[in-house]
């Protein structure tokens, strides 16, 4: 297993900046459920659906995703990053403007706006691509850590290629069937990029937060083997050919085989107490698994398996490891600044268990109401689960704003010697 190596890790400004950005995406999508209620959930092709997506994907959990794999390959996967501070903050400006035009051009719809989010995105994947790969490429022969995150960021890249080939074909700039382009484009995005980057670094992370065993090294393999094979080629066979079956197939095993494994894992885990983030993720693990279930029954609302994906199990695996990664960005900086000699506050200090409880508890019953209006199509619950999802966020903004208080409280009363 890589050990951490602090002295690697990049200013904690750098991923901090991304994972600060995540509530305002969440509040975002919280007052659109709030204002659009019910029609929100009705069509997965409804111009404000398809929006609500991307508030998600690219708004919370793009800038969560990115933000800790600034974080993650150089301090513990021991992968250099290209680029310094400017390259972290272009990322940054690029993602979240792009994302801005996109959301705004697909829900107005206006094509002028969804072009320049598409070009900003491809922007951000690009430089995403341009910071990590080279150091990925380099280390691939390091065992599963680097292949499986070399594999996320290629699909995050294939991701945005479909992406911005999808929108010049909603601007008639070029002919494609949309709907099954779009399906292909979405399993690459949540399946190859998301989950393929929670598979690589659950690896290591499930045994070191959670007191899991690792998951076989046999296993992960074949779930990252299926995912580097069938995407492409199933997402292919469904694109051109119109043969939807095994993308289906591939899509629903992958939830599945991710859900029930992490579940089987926790299960053996070591902990005696275990904490919220053990909690968040046996929530994550079963949302994703009640997703895979929906998807694979036959005549089931498509925008409920959506639901439970997207806007439940992956916020809660990405938000819970957010709230890890935020403390510990906040005692890297008091380790840096200062000094040797000096008695630090813990993690468990600087964000205490009760209040990530807290923000993860009231995240938990916003997914179940937002899970039941999808269900059951109730207007009042949509737009209750939309005030849940706000205050949820809101919630997190706080915590993450006392962490920082903590942290500069600490660094005024003990300047560095
Ligand atoms: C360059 C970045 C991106 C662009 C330009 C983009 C663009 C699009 C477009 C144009 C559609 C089809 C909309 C329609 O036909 O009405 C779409 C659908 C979708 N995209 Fe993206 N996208 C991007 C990134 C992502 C990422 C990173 C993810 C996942 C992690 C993602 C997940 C989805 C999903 C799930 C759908 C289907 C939505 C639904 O069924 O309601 N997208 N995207």
């Amino acid at each position: 297993m890589a050990r951490l190596a602090l002295e690697r890790a990049p200013d904690a400004a750098d991923p901090g900046r991304f994972l600060r950005t995540v509530p305002a995406w969440g509040a975002l999508a919280g007052l659109m459920l709030l204002a659009e209620g019910d029609a929100l959930l009705a069509s997965r092709w409804s111009p404000a659906t398809v929006a609500w997506v991307h508030v998600f994907t690219l708004g919370v959990l793009g800038n969560a995703m990115f933000g800790s794999l600034l974080q993650f390959l150089p301090a513990s996967a021991g992968v250099a990053l290209r680029g310094g501070p400017r390259h972290a903050r272009a990322l940054h400006v690029a993602l979240n403007l792009g994302t801005a035009a996109l959301v705004a051009g697909l829900w107005l719809p206006q094509a002028g706006l969804r072009a320049a989010g598409a070009v900003g995105l491809a922007l951000a994947f690009a430089l995403l691509g341009a910071a990590t790969l080279p150091g990925l490429v380099a280390g691939l022969r390091g065992g599963l850590l680097p292949k499986g995150l070399a594999l996320a960021v290629v699909c995050g890249l294939a991701t945005a290629a479909l992406g911005v080939l999808l929108v010049a074909a909603m601007n008639g700039a070029v002919p494609l069937a949309i709907t099954r382009w779009t399906d292909w484009h979405a399993a690459l995005g949540l399946v190859g990029w998301a989950l393929g980057l929670l598979v690589a670094v659950g690896r290591m992370v499930m045994p070191m937060f959670q007191g899991t065993p690792a998951l076989p090294a046999r296993a992960q393999a074949a779930w990252l083997l299926g995912a580097a094979f069938g995407l492409p080629l199933c997402g292919l066979a469904w694109a051109v050919a119109g043969d939807g079956r095994a993308l289906r197939l591939v899509v629903i095993a992958a939830l599945l085989a991710f859900a029930l494994g992490g579940l089987w894992l926790q299960a053996r885990s070591r902990k005696s107490a275990p904490g919220p983030l053990v909690a968040a993720w046996r929530y994550g693990f079963i949302a994703m698994a009640c997703g895979g279930v929906v998807l694979a029954w036959p005549g089931a609302p498509a925008v409920l398996a959506g639901v439970l994906v997207v806007a439940v199990a992956l916020p809660m695996l990405v938000l819970s490891m957010l709230l890890e990664i935020d403390a510990f960005l906040g005692w890297i900086t008091l380790h840096r600044r200062c000094g040797r000699g000096l008695q630090l506050p813990g993690v468990q200090t600087l964000l205490p268990a009760a209040r990530r409880r807290g923000v993860l508890r009231l995240f938990a019953l916003a997914g179940l109401v937002v899970v039941l209006a999808a269900g059951w199509r109730q207007g009042l619950a949509a737009r209750l689960a939309g005030a849940l999802l706000l205050c949820a966020h809101l919630f997190l903004a706080w915590a993450q704003l006392g962490l920082s208080r903590a942290v500069r409280g600490f660094a005024v009363a003990h300047p560095p010697r």
